[in-house]
């Protein structure tokens, strides 16, 4: 793990070795000034905050999305921001809303942040934070798809033989890639419970079987596209989830995020070993750290110390770097 701790994050893109003052400060005092636990804006409507992102309204049909700095894990937000990460899940979701787009129109409005929002200090406290998007019809389920055996799916297969009723092969490992990708859909919680896991068959009730094909067909074509780049870039893209939206005419679009740490599980493909859980560059770390804690997962959530909330932090940004920066 590479010393990060003259790290710098400007609005931009974070530099290392910067000059003057801001290089005398730790890496702790610049994350205290980085973070955003909530995004405070006064010149729109603000109409809901979810785990990590607040949602303002931009006339009738556009929505402000500000990924915050708040991390939740077992779907409980916890009391510190990991500092930089709002604006790591955003610079990657538009990296691949850019990349995916020839497999299925998005939300992106393709208006600049500056177009909506003229205070320089709300500016600057979004960062790169923030993104317009026109706001659609959220279908009721996450279209999870998951290419390696792992979490509740390794969880699932161990006492059942089977991922979301989808049979697999016996005598699989943890962590040990599936024959084939596979769509494991879950329910859309509301905050505070958590989301379900349930079968194809379930997915057609809620929104009709040709829907449910399309959302299928699309969710396995974008993970198995996306997984094959980031292979190449030396990530392991274990499983992820994606959100859909109808326009006015029906029409799917790919919202929310798409293929971030957070959605995502992704492991450094040189470290990869069947047989264990393998180290990754989204919150798993967190998640580890907090099983060993007696905490009952039910908030409030337990304050992180700070190496805990810098490598979390660090892995985030490894994230971004491996996968978007040209070598
Ligand atoms: N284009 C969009 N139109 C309407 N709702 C959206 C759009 N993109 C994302 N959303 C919704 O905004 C919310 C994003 O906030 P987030 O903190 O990620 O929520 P959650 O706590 O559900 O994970 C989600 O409820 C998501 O479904
Ligand atoms: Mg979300």
């Amino acid at each position: 793990m590479p010393e990060r701790h003259n790290t710098v994050m400007t609005g931009k893109r974070h530099r290392r070795g910067c000059t003057g003052i801001i290089a005398a400060l730790s890496f702790r005092d610049l994350s205290i000034m980085s973070a955003l636990y909530q995004s405070s804006l006064s010149s729109l409507p603000l109409i809901a905050r979810g785990k990590v992102r607040d949602l303002y309204q931009i006339g009738t049909d556009h929505l402000l999305l500000v990924a915050t700095d708040r991390l939740s894990a077992f779907d409980v937000v916890l009391p510190q921001p990991i500092p930089g990460k709002g604006e790591v899940l955003t610079r990657l979701s538009q990296f691949w809303f850019g990349r995916t787009a020839h497999l299925l129109p998005n939300h992106l409005a393709n208006v600049p942040v500056a177009a909506v929002i003229t205070d320089p200090h709300e500016l600057a406290q979004l960062g790169d934070r923030a993104m317009v998007v026109r706001r659609l019809k959220p279908l009721p389920i996450e279209a999870i798809v998951r290419g390696y055996l792992i979490g509740s799916g390794w969880k699932d297969y161990q006492r059942t033989g089977t991922v979301c009723d989808i049979a697999l092969p016996r005598g699989l490992r943890q962590a040990d890639r599936l024959p084939y990708a596979i769509f494991t859909p879950s329910t859309k919680a509301e905050l505070g419970t958590h989301d379900e896991n349930v079968d194809f068959e379930s997915v057609v009730t809620l929104i009709g079987r040709e829907l449910a094909d399309q959302v299928r067909d699309v969710s396995l074509a974008i993970y198995t596209d996306s997984a094959a780049y980031a292979a190449m870039r030396g990530i392991i893209i274990a499983d992820t989830k994606f959100e859909f939206g109808l326009d006015e005419q029906g029409r799917l679009h790919l919202i929310d995020e798409v293929l971030t740490p957070d959605s995502s599980r992704f492991w450094p493909a040189d470290q990869y070993q069947p047989g264990t859980s393998p180290p990754s560059f989204d919150k798993q770390f967190v998640r580890d750290y907090l099983e060993t804690l007696d905490w009952d997962k039910t908030p409030p959530g337990p304050e992180l110390p700070q190496p805990i909330i810098e490598r979390t932090a660090d892995k985030y940004r490894e994230a971004e770097e491996r996968l978007t920066q040209d070598r």
